[in-house]
Order: C-alpha cells, then sequence, then structure tokens
C-alpha cells in the first residue's frame, strides 16, 4: 500500500476537467505540494486561487506549460526539484482528441510522445539505481485504447494505445526491480469533460457518430464525472502495482491488468519470441 500524504507531485493538464480533479484529489489527500501544468492560463490562475482558499497558499502551484516543449517541461521539473529535493508522482495526463488533418500530428505529441518524455525524465529522476528515492508515473490512456471502435477517432485510439503498451512494458517488474518507479496506466471511459464536446476527425462520417455517441451518453445520462475518474487515480496510487492497468468506466474502479497480459498472451501466441520468453 501506498499514500500520497507529504508527496510532491506533477499533474500535466491540470487546469481543467479530469486533471484538475486529480489536482484536488491529491491535495484532499494530503500531498505536501502539487505542480499545475497546463497551456490555459486562465483556467490554471483560477484553480490556485481556488486551492490557496481551500489548502493555504503555494500547496498547488500552476505553472504555464506546453507538454510538447521539452524546454518548458524540463524547466519546470528543474525547479521542482530545486525547491523539493525529489519529486514523488507525476500523472500525464494532458489530452486532446482532435483526429483533424490539421492537428493529428499535434494530438500524437501531446498524446504520446510528450507522455513518453516526461516518463523517461521522470525515471531518469526517481530511479533508486542512479541515486534517486524511486517514485509513481501514472500515464492516461482511454477506454478507446482498448477497444477498436470503428468509425471513431483513430488517431486518437492509436495513441491511447501506444501510451498503454509504453506504460505496460517499462512499468513491469522485469525493469521496475531496477529502478522502483512504478508506471501505472489508467484508462478511463466517456468522462464528462470538454475533450469529448470538442473531439473531431478529418472525416465527416466519424463526426457523424461522434454525435450520435455523445447524445446517445448525455441521454442515457452515463457520462461519468471527472470526480470518479481521479478518484480510481488516487485507488490506483495507493494498491496497484507498478506494469498495472486500470479501467475507470461508468463510475466503477477495476484493475485490468490480468485482461491486459491475457490479451497481448493471445496476440503473441504464434510468434517465435512468446515460444523462446515462456
Ligand atoms: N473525458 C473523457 O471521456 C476521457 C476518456 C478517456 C481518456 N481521457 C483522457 O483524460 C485526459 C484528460 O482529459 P479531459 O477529459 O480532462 O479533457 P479536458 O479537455 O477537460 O482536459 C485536458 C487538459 O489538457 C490541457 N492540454 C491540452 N494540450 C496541452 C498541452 N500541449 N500542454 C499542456 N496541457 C495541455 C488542456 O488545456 C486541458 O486543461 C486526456 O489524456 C484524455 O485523453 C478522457
Amino acid at each position: 500500500m501506498f499514500n500520497l500524504s507529504d508527496k510532491v507531485a506533477i499533474v500535466t493538464g491540470g487546469a481543467n476537467g479530469i486533471g484538475a480533479e486529480i489536482v484536488k484529489e491529491f491535495l484532499n489527500e494530503g500531498v505536501k505540494y502539487v505542480a499545475i501544468l497546463d497551456i490555459n492560463d486562465e483556467a490554471g490562475k483560477a484553480l490556485e486561487k481556488e486551492l490557496a482558499v481551500k489548502h493555504g497558499e503555494g500547496k498547488g502551484k500552476f505553472f504555464i506549460c506546453d507538454v510538447t516543449n521539452d524546454e518548458q517541461l524540463f524547466g519546470i521539473f528543474d525547479e521542482v526539484m530545486k525547491e523539493f529535493g525529489a519529486i514523488d508522482v507525476i500523472v500525464n495526463n494532458a489530452g486532446i482528441a482532435r483526429d483533424t488533418l490539421e492537428l493529428y500530428k499535434k494530438e500524437i505529441e501531446i498524446n504520446f510522445t510528450a507522455t513518453v518524455t516526461s516518463t523517461l525524465k521522470a525515471v531518469e529522476l526517481m530511479r533508486v539505481d542512479k541515486g534517486g528515492r524511486g517514485g509513481t508515473v501514472i500515464n492516461i490512456s482511454s477506454v478507446a485504447g482498448i477497444t477498436q471502435l470503428s468509425p471513431s477517432v483513430f488517431v486518437y485510439g492509436a495513441t491511447k494505445s501506444a501510451v498503454l503498451h509504453f506504460s505496460c512494458c517499462i512499468g513491469k517488474e522485469a525493469y521496475y526491480r531496477y529502478t522502483n518507479v512504478r508506471v501505472i496506466t489508467m484508462c478511463f471511459g466517456l468522462t464528462d469533460t470538454e475533450i469529448v464536446t470538442n473531439m473531431n476527425s478529418f472525416d465527416d462520417i466519424v463526426n457523424e457518430r461522434i454525435e450520435q455517441l455523445v447524445g446517445l451518453h448525455h441521454h442515457q445520462k452515463i457520462l461519468q464525472s471527472s470526480n470518479i475518474a481521479a478518484k480510481g487515480v488516487v485507488q490506483a496510487y495507493n494498491t496497484g502495482s507498478s506494469g498495472s492497468t486500470w479501467l475507470v468506466d461508468n463510475s466503477k474502479i477495476i484493475d485490468i491488468t490480468e485482461n491486459v497480459d491475457e490479451s497481448y498472451k493471445i496476440m503473441s501466441k504464434k510468434t517465435v519470441l512468446s515460444e523462446i520468453l515462456s
């Protein structure tokens, strides 16, 4: 069992939606400090003010940061390291769902590349075999990464599948035993935030499907709250092993590591590598 009490945390995409709820839940759980990284200046500053009233000045600090800008991202990691000596938890949550021709490369960069960059930096800073004190990285995937939806936001789903694969492998015991850096993946189901209403595609066939889906979910009122998604992150932090995968869907929080492991075993059944390694 782990607990967030007195920990130093970073949450990317933390100014709105699920990220903002994660920040709030982390402070409710007693973290010493949380850095909120986001491109949305207005929402970030408003959240910082709100947190200061509830938890006192300086517990939650907003930094304007585009996660695809390594200089900005690493600069903030350095600042937090300088002030507190270590970082204990990083949640790579920033994301967009824009499969348009203009934005799909940016989408890959934000959802996958920046998550990889931040995870690698976290491992470098936290790993016990290189003088760190260990820590936890929580990467945000989606039900879109574990289902084969079509027509759908294909690129978005692929970025989330990539996040899942990368996080599971770098988090596995065989690597974790050297680093002591837990890597955990969260898959959220449809959650009531702006990413859902802003979702769009290069293809109107997909856009119509998105409209139907969103309409259906609103109609049936089964869009879960961003707070339950954040509670799922806290539960995964408290009880999840490294390399584990968690589903928060339809307001239920479940450890689905076994399902993910089983799926990959089935997919790799006929490969030579799996014969050698089994
Ligand atoms: N809402 C859902 O249904 C759902 C489902 C599954 C997974 N997710 C994932 O949850 C995460 C949070 O999304 P959300 O639903 O809260 O959406 P949201 O749009 O409310 O929040 C995303 C946040 O990321 C920030 N952001 C975007 N680009 C950024 C960048 N380049 N640098 C820094 N910050 C940036 C935005 O400003 C925003 O504050 C995302 O990774 C998303 O893919 C959401």
